[in-house]
């Protein structure tokens, strides 16, 4: 069914009839397709559920895009993003013409499903902007990194969850919360993974987001119980290109305060939170999806 929605952003794109936009989009590779698999676990195949599914898909993927001109990131899925290849204006406007189109598209789903998903994109734009002024500057404010990234990465989970319960007329309280937690715990893995993946794995630099300004939950912890003198040199290595002894310095020092332990088990209590939902629920597919989410490596 995933092929369906895929076959649906092609048709939503081919009818603007330029074969160059049709063609960058092609060219995106694809990703986990995860809001794709919530939404049409939750609420099967109909019509509908694959149109929301695409808009939803065409909406993260405008998203990324911008992400990359604003993280002047040269790499996404361990292909050269769009940005680098063709430029920021290039990239600017695909990431515009795809979520204008998606727009367009799901006023003719539902109100509600429209309301949700549009709402989700304020939240993800403001979370995006929370993520860019909390990079300026070395911070240890756990509250405001939580608040950032349920904006920038739970909303839009927590909507096509919610999106799905609307179209199968399921309990929309419970699928929210499901997709809120999964998209907070997904973060919060994501985060770790950039420090203890290598590059390859990921597709990207590790230990990028400390680089980049990012003082995730792992930084956040360790710096909490560090001496005040390494409290100073941490804070000298906050957006820094690191060298080899200064990127294994902090790798030791989390491995020596379990701060990554600290954080997984964190994003591990709200996954047992997701399942212990669905369980209740009767929704055994998206219990895999939690738990496949907690073990990616990826
Ligand atoms: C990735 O974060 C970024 C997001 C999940 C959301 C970005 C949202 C925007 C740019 C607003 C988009 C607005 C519209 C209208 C579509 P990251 O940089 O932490 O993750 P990465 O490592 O995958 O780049
Ligand atoms: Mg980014």
């Amino acid at each position: 069914m995933i092929d369906a929605v895929e076959r649906k952003i092609e048709q939503y794109l081919g009818e603007l009839n330029d074969p160059y936009v049709f063609g960058l989009y092609r060219n995106l590779p694809h990703g986990k397709r995860l809001r794709t698999k919530l939404i049409l676990k939750i609420a099967g195949s109909a019509l509908k559920v694959v149109k929301t599914a695409a808009t939803v898909e065409m909406i993260h993927a405008a998203s990324l895009l911008h992400d990359d001109v604003i993280d002047d990131a040269y790499t996404r899925r361990g292909q050269t993003s769009v940005n680098a290849d063709k430029g920021n204006k290039t990239a600017i406007m695909l990431g515009d013409i795809l979520y204008s189109k998606a727009f367009f598209e799901l006023n003719s789903i539902s109100p509600e499903v429209a309301k949700v998903i549009s709402n989700a994109v304020v939240a993800l734009s403001l979370g995006e902007l929370a993520d860019v002024r909390l990079s300026e500057h070395f911070h240890t404010n756990r509250d405001a990194y939580l608040k950032m990234l349920y904006q920038k990465t739970a909303s839009l989970m927590e909507a096509s969850a919610e999106a799905g319960a609307i179209l199968a007329g399921k309990n929309r309280q419970a699928y929210r919360q499901y997709g809120r937690n999964l998209g907070i715990a997904f973060q919060m893995i994501d985060d770790i993974l950039d420090i203890t993946e290598d590059s390859k794995t990921l597709g990207k630099p590790a230990l990028h987001d400390f680089v980049e300004g990012k003082v995730t939950l792992p930084y956040i912890y360790l710096y909490e119980v560090l001496e005040e003198e390494d409290r100073t040199f941490l804070r000298s290595l906050h957006k820094k290109q690191l060298s080899d002894d200064e990127a294994n310095w902090i790798k030791s020092a989390m491995k020596k305060h379990k701060t990554i332990e600290k954080s997984y088990a964190e994003a591990t209590l709200l996954i047992e939170e997701a399942i212990a939902l669905m369980e209740s629920l009767g929704e055994h597919d998206l219990t895999n999806i939690a738990k496949a989410m907690i073990e990616r490596k990826f």
